[in-house]
């Protein structure tokens, strides 16, 4: 063995242990432990303790850091003088009673890349920037990538404070609450000329990559969403009192919805549509009241941005129907629209010749679920490499798991691939 492969098994050693230990660290830090998942949702304390946990850990490595308006965390390894930096990382905040890995797991790689980067003495000509997005979940105000639309300039202070979580706090409220200020949001705003390039790896959140038994996934599209508050309008009477003809049954009504959207996606026209109805408020919501009003949140997700448009007019469409059949009545309303995002040719190729080179299957794939990469695309060139999730793929609950070793190797290619940027001159951007 030479001595820089000797050097490199270190590294790799090192990495391994590491891992683990700070996946832990972060799981430490939920509102619930062990069966019933961790909760860490955006913009509250937990998830500032968090990002606290990341900033130690880079000012300890040397790196420079500092948290924008937005409540990004940020910190770098400065380059030979240019100004385009090469950027990885992801979120710390979580679904109520999601795993500990979505997430956590590109935040960890991040931490991990610029440690094997420090500890060898590497001297990047391109500042890299290892960067925490804040509330990148939707689950607490049902439109996702908070952090990394502010600073892809795809939301603004006005949007965001039609937001409300159920408890009816704005999301400039919950931001205000963490001490962040809201006024000066725009100082968030990424500049396209101080970006080369960005990357993020991720867990998969599906069953391609473990059932084909490969090592790595490099995703070349995103998926879109429509998010849509459907409301049906019924009338809340006595549950005993009222003849059964004689009922405005809003959550009736609803159910034959639910069911409708179901049927829409399972439509052979629209394979590859996934339709979820994950939230239903009904009201009064007593055993004893006809429920007057229902309110149903439903997630439209797509690759193909025209069927995804069109699959959410078409459930509007059959919802307003079915909401007549049953006498009632239904408005919609459009909580959030993301179209789904083509990533970089250039790094799919890039992340595959490291894989190549290190000896590792790989398997290039679409992501189902959205990522901050996404809003990130809009300011410069991006890619994400997927870490197997195990337990049959499952995500946002508290059997999500990936194993240590696969992390590992996801921190191996993104450390390989970010070094590979930092080397390759791109051609200039027109
Ligand atoms: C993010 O986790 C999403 O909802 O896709
Ligand atoms: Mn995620
Ligand atoms: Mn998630």
């Amino acid at each position: 063995m030479t001595e820089q492969n000797l050097q490199a098994a270190d590294a790799a050693e090192r990495t391994v242990a590491w891992v683990d230990d700070l996946i832990d660290r972060f799981a430490s830090l939920s509102e619930t432990h062990g069966s019933d998942g961790v909760t860490r949702l955006g913009y509250t304390p937990l998830e500032r303790r968090a990002h606290q946990v990341f900033a130690t850990f880079m000012s300890d490595l040397g790196l420079s850091v500092h948290s924008d308006t937005a409540g990004n965390t940020i910190a770098e390894l400065a380059g030979d003088g240019r100004c385009d930096g090469i950027g990885t990382g992801s979120h710390l905040d979580s679904v109520p009673h999601g795993g500990r890995f979505d997430g956590i797991v590109g935040v960890v790689a991040a931490m991990l890349c610029a440690q094997t980067l420090t500890s060898s003495g590497y001297q990047p000509r391109h500042p890299l920037r290892f960067v925490v997005f804040a509330n990148e979940e939707g689950a607490r105000f049902g439109q996702a990538c908070n952090g990394s639309r502010l600073a892809a300039g795809t939301t603004d202070a006005e949007a965001l404070g039609e937001l409300r979580d159920r408890d009816g706090i704005s999301v400039l409220e919950a931001m205000h609450s963490v001490g962040l200020d809201p006024e000066r949001l725009n100082d968030a705003r990424w500049r396209r000329e101080d970006w080369d390039s960005f990357v993020e790896v991720h867990i998969e959140q599906g069953s391609v990559l473990a059932d084909g038994a490969d090592d790595i996934g490099i995703v070349d599209t995103i998926s879109g969403s429509t998010r849509l508050r459907l409301t049906v309008h019924g009338v809340a009477s006595h549950s005993g009192g009222t003849p059964m003809l004689a009922r405005h049954d809003a959550l009736v009504s609803a159910s034959a919805i639910v069911l409708a959207a179901n049927a829409l996606a399972r439509d052979p026209e629209h394979f590859g549509t996934r339709i979820t109805i994950g939230r239903i408020v009904a009201s009064p919501n007593s055993m004893t009241t006809i429920p007057g009003e229902v309110t149903l949140d439903v997630d439209i997700r797509d690759v193909d941005t025209d069927r995804q448009r069109q699959t959410a007019l078409a459930l509007i469409a059959k919802a307003k129907e079915l909401a007549l059949l049953h006498e009632t009545s239904l408005d919609a309303h459009l909580i959030a629209d993301t179209a789904p995002t083509l990533l970089s040719h250039r790094l799919v190729e890039l992340a595959s010749h490291e894989t190549d080179r290190l000896g590792m299957v790989h398997r290039v794939l679409p992501s189902g679920a959205s990522h901050d990469t996404q809003q990130i695309s809009h300011v410069c060139e991006t890619g994400m490499l997927f870490v197997p999730s195990r337990h049959g793929g499952v995500s946002h609950s508290p059997d999500e798991f990936s194993r240590t070793d696969d992390i590992a190797r996801g921190v191996q290619v993104l450390t390989g691939l970010v070094k590979a940027l930092d080397l390759t001159d791109r051609q200039p951007r027109s």
